[in-house]
């Protein structure tokens, strides 16, 4: 529970660490309430490698901090529990890009999802998000893409990006894959012109429901900048803390699936995991051999370069 003593303690060892805490949206509302900056994948892996504090404090999932320690090698990254992981992180065999490297020779890109361990990374050419997958599966030169991990958010791609020819895997995140094309329309029938705002990691025949599909800040931005007052937003239940403080004070609404989205990983962070690591140093994050730390961190890099989120 975040009480005033831990509010304080944290403050407290940010400043003796020269420490920042970066929380994306999924993290509980006390976590993200603690940290210094808040957002989605690509606004966070972007401020790592700008910040210039010598520590982060990475609220999130492995992935996420793995990219952070991997832009800025210098840096100590803290994990508040090392063990939060995103499963979808995994779903990929390396036999996958083996064969489609050999099928397609120079003609194909490996596009990565962020939401992938660093070896995965270092077997591909390019990392994307959610925020700016269809930007840079566009700007690739190559005809054929082999994205990875998520058979979702390739699928979306694929379906805005008609010049290329875009290869799936067939991974998925558990937690979006679970939303149900059923309870959205029963959301819709109760909720007559509400906007359905989804996170492209939700399966076709739901992403095919949603009048805006992108991440989790293009969905803040949607809902903000939209004039209904209900909206049926379609990801973590996490992103109703950021949605609240974007909308405040315009008497809107959001409704989630009643089966409620949580992703339990996140759900591992806590206030009071953030003050130990801070006061131990515990949960630090390491850089993986150079054969796979050289060419993941070359993949982030050319996100970084092509991908500006918008
Ligand atoms: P964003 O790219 O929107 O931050 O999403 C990350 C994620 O893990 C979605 O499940
Ligand atoms: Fe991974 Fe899904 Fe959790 Fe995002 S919500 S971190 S994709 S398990």
């Amino acid at each position: 529970m975040l009480t005033e003593e831990l509010r304080a303690e944290v403050a407290r060892l940010k400043h003796e660490r020269d420490a920042v805490v970066l929380a994306h949206y999924y993290v509980p509302t006390e976590v993200q309430e603690l940290a210094d900056h808040v957002g989605d994948s690509f606004a966070l892996a972007s401020l790592a490698a700008t910040l210039p504090a010598s520590t982060l404090v990475f609220a999130g999932v492995r992935f996420m901090a793995e990219s952070a320690k991997l832009l800025s090698p210098d840096k100590t990254v803290l994990m508040p529990d090392a063990s939060a992981d995103c499963p979808m992180a995994h779903m990929v065999q390396r036999e996958t890009v083996d064969a489609a490297r050999e099928k397609y020779g120079d003609d194909l890109a490996v596009a990565c999802y962020v939401n992938s361990t660093a070896e995965v990374k270092s077997w591909s050419d390019v990392c994307v998000t959610s925020s700016n997958a269809v930007r840079i599966v566009f700007a690739l030169p190559q005809r054929n893409v082999l994205f990875i991990p998520d058979r979702h958010l390739g699928r979306y791609v694929a379906g805005q990006v008609a010049e290329k020819n875009v290869i799936l895997n067939d991974g998925y995140c558990p937690i979006h894959q679970a939303i149900s094309a059923d309870e959205v329309r029963a959301l819709r029938e109760s909720l007559p012109g509400a906007p359905v705002l989804a996170h492209p990691e939700c399966g076709p025949e739901v992403t095919e429901l949603a009048d805006v599909a992108g991440s989790t800040s293009q969905i803040v931005e949607a809902a903000a900048a939209g004039e209904a007052r209900d909206y049926i937003v379609l990801t973590v239940d996490g992103v109703r803390g950021e949605l609240e403080r974007r909308c405040a004070g315009m008497g809107k609404r959001f409704h989630f699936p009643p089966t409620h989205p949580v992703c339990p990983d996140m759900e591992r962070i806590t206030a009071e995991g953030v003050a130990a690591c801070l006061r131990e140093g515990s949960g630090e994050v390491g850089l993986p051999p150079e054969g796979v730390a050289a060419p993941a961190r070359a993949a982030l890099a050319r996100m970084l370069e092509l991908g500006a989120s918008r």
